[in-house]
């Protein structure tokens, strides 16, 4: 806005301040003369790709907006910084994003966004929280997979409450995929994701990955266009204090770009696994399973990969239920030495525990699991289960300790607990 203009509007709002049947109105003419039409959020800021000096703030308006940016501040600091970010139109609306850069590792900024100049959300309910430069913090992370069930059968807004309730916040959350059914479509995820986790999500970054729910509508123009992840999107790394977190797209569980995939892991874990204590896996379809689900043989293919680069967890969802087993090794095989009653482990050299955590929005209440674990599941290798259980899990690695605590998304009772110590 010129300043001859600035100093019109000025005038017309003292002259106006007399005039008491219309101020209202032409305050409101001014500001959509200098600013343009005040956009409508369609959707809450959430968060993505934080890493220690970066961030990134996602919210989406209707289609007349032409600026977005977001305003930050340490808290008990006088100094705000602004940050301009990029438009892209997608569906008939607007994604706001803005990538704010230069910050300072684990620390805590609020946030205010604004579109065409006007502050649609913000304040100190909005902040987030950079990751550490070190491999010393601890941290917490949350997981749960088939998640944004059509409403109203949906109960989505179950775990988010839970996970908003939290004492210990957790710095990030992975979706084990079957983000958003039945589709994955676009036009489905405000609605039955964003809307019931949108507390969750304006403070904690996010990362899914693909499911075969997802895959029904082309992942380029829906999933892709949602979330901004590390790499390719369908399989990427990211790091977090002394851990190592893997997402891997299991497509309709013979894994998408197989090959290439499959060579991209090795490759990952054999340059990456010297770096990190602990090395998380995290896929939408299980390997072998004791849920109504079948075995899924490339991923067990993906065992010995696992076994022979430190793979601690593996982590998945697709049957809607939670299922915890005893460690495997490269074959597959239950450990026989594991500790007997499996609530802590010590270092699981060459072997792995694999967790159903796909309970998020859904249960199958038709199924019911054979209490001698033996109608699924000939090795009885089932540590934990819970069948019509809604759930998620909450991960915390500190040091050379990694624990688990599995929720019942209804009550915020903790069904299932463990720990391992290298
Ligand atoms: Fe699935």
């Amino acid at each position: 806005m010129s300043k001859s203009t600035l100093f019109s509007a000025m005038l017309l709002v003292i002259l106006l301040s007399s005039c008491k049947v219309t101020h209202r109105q032409a305050v409101r003419s001014i500001l959509i003369e200098a600013y343009g039409e005040k956009p409508t959020l369609l959707r809450q800021p959430y968060l993505q790709m934080v890493r220690p000096t970066t961030v990134t703030v996602t919210w989406k308006t209707d289609t007349i907006v032409e600026k977005c940016q977001v305003e930050f501040y340490e808290a008990n600091k006088a100094k705000k910084s602004l940050v301009t970010g990029t438009l892209i139109s997608h569906e008939g609306s607007i994604f706001n994003e803005v990538v704010i850069k230069n910050l300072n590792p684990k620390t805590t900024y609020y946030y205010n966004i604004y579109s065409n100049g006007y502050l649609l959300a913000g304040g100190k309910d909005y902040y987030f929280k950079t990751s550490p430069n070190n491999t010393k913090t601890a941290f917490n992370f949350y997981a749960l997979g088939d998640i944004g069930d059509v409403l109203p059968k949906s109960f989505a807004k179950e775990p988010a409450n839970r996970i908003t309730e939290l004492k210990i916040k957790p710095d990030f959350g992975l979706g084990l995929g079957d983000i958003v059914y039945p589709k994955g479509e676009s036009s489905m995820y405000d609605s039955q994701l964003f809307k019931p986790f949108e507390k969750v999500f304006k403070n904690t970054p996010f990362y899914p990955v693909v499911g075969n729910h997802d895959w029904r509508s082309d992942p380029e123009k829906n999933f892709e266009k949602e979330w901004s992840l590390p790499g390719n999107e369908h399989y990427f790394y990211f790091t977090y204090s002394n851990a190592l977190f893997i997402g891997l797209d299991s497509h309709n569980g013979g894994l998408y770009n197989r090959e290439e995939q499959v060579a991209w892991l090795k490759e990952t874990l054999k340059e990456q696994k010297v770096k990190y204590d602990w090395i998380i896996v995290y896929l939408h379809h299980n390997g072998k399973t004791c849920t109504y689900k079948k075995d899924y043989e490339h991923v067990m293919n993906l065992y010995q990969i696992f076994t022979s680069n430190n793979v601690d967890l593996v982590l998945n969802g697709h049957a809607h239920t939670y299922e915890r087993l005893k460690p495997f090794d490269a074959n597959g095989n239950v450990d026989v030495n594991a500790s007997i009653d499996h609530s802590s482990y010590g270092h699981l050299k060459d072997r792995f525990i694999s967790i159903t955590i796909g309970a998020g929005g859904k249960i199958n209440e038709r199924w019911h699991a054979d209490p001698t674990n033996q109608k699924n599941c000939k090795d009885g290798n089932i540590v934990a289960h819970a069948e019509h259980v809604p759930s998620f899990g909450v991960f915390s690695i500190d040091g050379k300790t990694l624990k688990l605590n599995a929720y019942n998304s209804f009550t915020g009772e903790i069904f299932d607990t463990f720990t391992i110590e290298k």
